[in-house]
């Protein structure tokens, strides 16, 4: 039997488009392309054999003239509600990079207008599908230290250039810490986030404008604490994560979450650290080609996977929890419990078609 084929409608040919590409499988046909820059469509077309007529420098002129089933939105996040709102509004599913918008209520809004479309919304969070946090998953999954209540988080690192944060009100949120937020909820599949106390700031030697370093505290369900710091401004590589459990304790160091040279430790209860190789086994690969493997599926009918725009509501509570702490001088903000981002916690009937 062939393999289904999905045509896909690319925008914003810049660098994650370039990450995601090599990741693709047979699957994917890409139809049209849109861009501004003329180099980038230049160079889109050599890539994929694409035809004159299947180069837009607009958005909206590509959906009126091109057949596809997909559009994948990679453009610049204050661009993403509108662009998204006009592919679901034609009835195409849609995969946009994080964060899928700046701002929750936005979100949920996508999020409605996707099932009322009946299409889906997905949102390139992939970093959860890394040799590192699947390791740290399986070992936690299988009761490696017991029952977490405890985590120090880690991880940032020079970034003197802002580039494309340039102007970024929240560059360490939006840039880096929706991708670790999203990892803790793949690590704590059962554990609901309840609040999180937030403290950003910019050191000297900073070129970002916002607060390029952010300092929390995050509490979940089940009694797990956990203190997070990530950023972009310091001074060498910095990833360290360590989780205290009921039985002992992990420690992960590194250079950053995107790094697959990491080295485990395991301590018993009370007893001393030793090297622990959790992630022999697990294979190492681009975590975006699991995750197309997954939206794939999805596209054509498949399982909801823990990236559709639904499941990432999470995230973007935990995101805007986070700002709105920092804008009220680092008071606790309630996150799951909290009415403003209630559509991120409701149950809803997986069996309803409306659910995707
Ligand atoms: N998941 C990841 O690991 C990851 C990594 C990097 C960036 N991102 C996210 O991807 C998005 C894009 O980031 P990037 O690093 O690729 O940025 P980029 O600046 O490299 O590329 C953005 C592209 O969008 C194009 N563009 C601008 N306005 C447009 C419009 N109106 N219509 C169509 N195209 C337009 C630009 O010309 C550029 O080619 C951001 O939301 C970012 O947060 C995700």
């Amino acid at each position: 039997m062939s393999e289904p084929v999905i045509r896909c409608l690319w925008v914003g040919l810049g660098a994650v488009t370039g990450i995601m590409r090599p990741q693709l499988g047979p699957w994917h046909r890409a139809v049209g392309v849109v861009d501004p820059r003329p180099e980038a469509r230049a160079a889109a077309q050599v890539a994929w054999s694409l035809p004159d007529s299947a180069l837009f420098a607009d958005l909206d002129r590509a959906l009126a003239a091109v057949e596809c089933d997909a559009v994948i939105i990679n453009t610049p996040a204050d661009l993403h509600f509108a662009q998204i709102s006009a592919a679901i509004a034609v009835g195409r599913h849609v995969l946009a990079a994080k964060p899928v918008t700046n701002d929750f209520a936005e979100a949920a809004t996508l999020v409605a207008l996707a099932r009322a479309r009946g299409v889906t919304l997905s949102v390139g969070q992939q970093i959860r599908y890394n040799r590192h946090y699947r390791s740290v998953a399986a070992f936690l999954a299988a009761g490696g230290i017991g029952e977490a209540q405890a985590a120090f988080f880690m991880n940032s690192k020079p970034r003197p250039n802002p580039a494309n944060l340039a102007r970024s009100d929240q560059p360490a949120l939006y840039e880096n810490a929706c991708h670790h937020f999203d990892s803790f909820l793949a690590l704590f599949p059962d554990r609901t986030p309840e609040y999180i106390a937030c403290d950003g700031f910019r050191p000297s030697w900073s070129t970002y404008v916002g607060p390029c370093m952010v300092n929390a505290t995050i509490a979940f369900s089940g009694g797990l604490h956990l203190l997070y710091h990530g950023g972009f401004s310091s001074q060498a590589p910095m990833y360290e994560f360590r989780i205290e459990g009921s039985a002992g304790a992990l420690r992960c160091r590194g250079l950053h979450m995107s790094n697959d040279t990491m080295g485990y430790e395991v301590a018993p209860a009370l007893g001393q650290f030793a090297s622990s190789a959790i992630d022999v086994g697990v294979e190492a690969q681009d975590p975006f080609r699991p995750f197309f493997a997954h939206w794939r599926d999805y596209v054509l009918g498949g399982a909801e996977p823990p990236f559709s725009g639904r499941n990432n509501l999470k995230v973007m509570a935990m995101l805007c929890a986070a700002i709105d702490s920092l804008a009220g001088d680092g008071r606790r903000v309630a996150i799951a419990g909290n009415p403003r981002y209630e559509a991120a916690f409701a149950r809803v009937d997986a069996a309803a078609p409306s659910a995707r």
